[in-house]
């Protein structure tokens, strides 16, 4: 696995838990120290790190680096083009950046090249519950662990929240229950 694409001096090891990190499955200077789990790590607002993920698969094996941001800073509207494919109203990138900035938390990744290639984001009393209304990764992008690391961070950022609820139709039940979460009967309203 490539080495360089974890850059370990971006870790802000101040807000970090070491000790609740599991970097079995990353390569470290070339040597394999085993998967991370990054679910654990404390971060703050407007903070970020790097991952290198290696992601193993029936029929293939995908490895890629990507940089995880809480309510980045820098982030604009043309980053969020190319999202909502399949959408009956697609959300246009203005409204989706609209979105994620009245959000309590959002969590994007981004590729080596900076470009956005996913995100997620929940609206929250701050003390009690969440939603998580958008989950989103790129189509060229799917599958190769992007989803998984964008909602373990969101999930974190909620840890302390006793309700975090999501709608998803029932094929998508597989990913998140992957993340620990469960199937659950609600209502809607839509406009
Ligand atoms: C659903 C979505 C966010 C998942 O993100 P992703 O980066 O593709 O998912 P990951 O690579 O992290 O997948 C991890 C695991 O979740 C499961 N999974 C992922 N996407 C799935 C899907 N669409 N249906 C069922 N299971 C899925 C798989 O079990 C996968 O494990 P595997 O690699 O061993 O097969 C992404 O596919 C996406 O944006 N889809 C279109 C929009 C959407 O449906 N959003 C959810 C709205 S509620």
């Amino acid at each position: 696995m490539g080495v360089g694409s974890f850059n370990v001096g971006s870790f802000d090891v101040g807000s970090i838990d070491v000790g609740d990190i599991d970097v079995g499955g990353i390569e470290i200077g070339g040597i394999d120290v085993g998967g991370i789990d990054i679910g654990s790590i404390d971060f703050g607002r407007n903070d970020s790190y790097l991952i290198a993920f290696h992601h193993s698969r029936e029929q293939r094996e995908v490895f890629l680096s990507m940089q995880i941001i809480v309510n980045d800073p820098n982030l604009k509207p043309t980053d969020l083009k190319g999202f909502c494919v399949g959408w009956a109203q697609p959300l246009e990138p203005e409204t989706l950046f609209d979105a994620l900035k009245g959000s309590y938390r959002y969590v994007i990744a981004r590729d080596d090249h900076g470009n956005v290639i996913g995100f997620a984001n929940a609206i929250s009393d701050g003390v009690f519950a969440a939603y998580i209304p958008l989950v989103e990764v790129l189509p060229e992008n799917q599958g190769a662990g992007v989803g998984t690391a964008i909602m373990r961070e969101l999930l974190n950022q909620l840890k302390d929240l006793r309700i975090v609820d999501l709608m998803c139709d029932p094929p998508v039940q597989a990913f998140y229950k992957t993340l620990g979460m469960i199937p659950m009967v609600g209502m809607r309203a839509r406009r």
